[in-house]
């Protein structure tokens, strides 16, 4: 049977491991969740399916976009393999939101893991390459061990965490269309809000061919706040 892995991930670090598990473990079946027409036409897991979700963590928790897809899910058995890349600041409570919010829909998770990786702001210069050569030796036997004797595990509840929309309005504005905007729509097709509330990901400025879209901070807090935190990047594994 095809098992499914379901991927959020705006600026590609999530969908880069996504497909590096889709290489390693054939028989994966891969659904973006990034665009609102990926969620919408993104199949559920069946019931005693086991289904392995990657997302990003914004602000110490899981995106707000990917909890209003897990929160419309049906009530189903699924067993949950958590992976959340975070942008080696702070993997913060994101991987025990995520589990809450499956464990709602009455899933298990069997394993999860945090993988630091480069920052989505790209601010920091000389930040190591992430996920490396090392991380993928250590995911891959995670990976393998949690298939091959799954068992349940155990993630304490997660605490509170500045909401989202706030955090990313005291960031930085919106990116604007700056001169050199050819309308050409490669930002409308990457907006994992489909141009409704601007999250601050930053997938519109990446892709942006003219380097018409910029993000630009209100203050330089976030940038010191990345930088302070990015000594302290690790790469977690839980599992019983
Ligand atoms: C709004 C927002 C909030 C973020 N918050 C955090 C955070 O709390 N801790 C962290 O280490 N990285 C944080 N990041 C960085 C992302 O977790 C990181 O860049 C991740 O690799 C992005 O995944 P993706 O490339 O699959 O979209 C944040 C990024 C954004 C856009």
């Amino acid at each position: 049977m095809a098992e499914g892995l379901w991927y959020f991930s705006p600026t590609g670090t999530g969908r880069a491991v996504a497909e590096g598990l889709e290489e390693r473990f054939p028989g994966l079946t891969l659904h973006g969740l990034t665009t609102p027409e990926e969620r919408a036409g993104a199949p559920r897991p069946e019931a005693g399916d086991r289904g392995t979700l990657i997302f990003p963590v914004y602000a110490n928790g899981v995106p707000e976009l990917l909890l209003d897809w897990l929160e419309e899910l049906p009530v189903r058995p699924v067993r949950w393999v958590l992976i959340a890349v975070y942008g080696s600041v702070n993997r913060g409570q994101a991987l025990e939101e995520c589990a809450r919010a499956v464990t709602e829909k009455g899933g298990t998770v069997v394993g999860a893991a945090a993988l630091p990786g480069p920052h989505c702001y790209d601010c920091v210069p000389g930040v190591p390459k992430r996920t490396n050569a090392w991380d993928w030796l250590a995911l891959e036997a995670f990976y393998r061990d949690v298939k091959e004797r799954e068992r349940g595990i155990c993630l304490p509840p997660p605490g509170a965490h500045v909401p989202q929309r706030l955090m990313a309005w005291l960031c930085a504005p919106p990116p604007k269309r700056g001169a050199g905007c050819t309308g050409c729509g490669s930002c409308a097709a990457v907006c994992p809000t489909g141009g409704r509330g601007c999250i601050r990901c930053g997938a519109c400025v990446r892709v942006c061919p003219t380097g018409a879209k910029r993000l630009v901070f209100r203050t330089p807090l976030p940038l010191w706040y990345i930088r302070r935190g990015m000594a302290e990047e690790k790469t977690a594994f839980f599992q019983k």
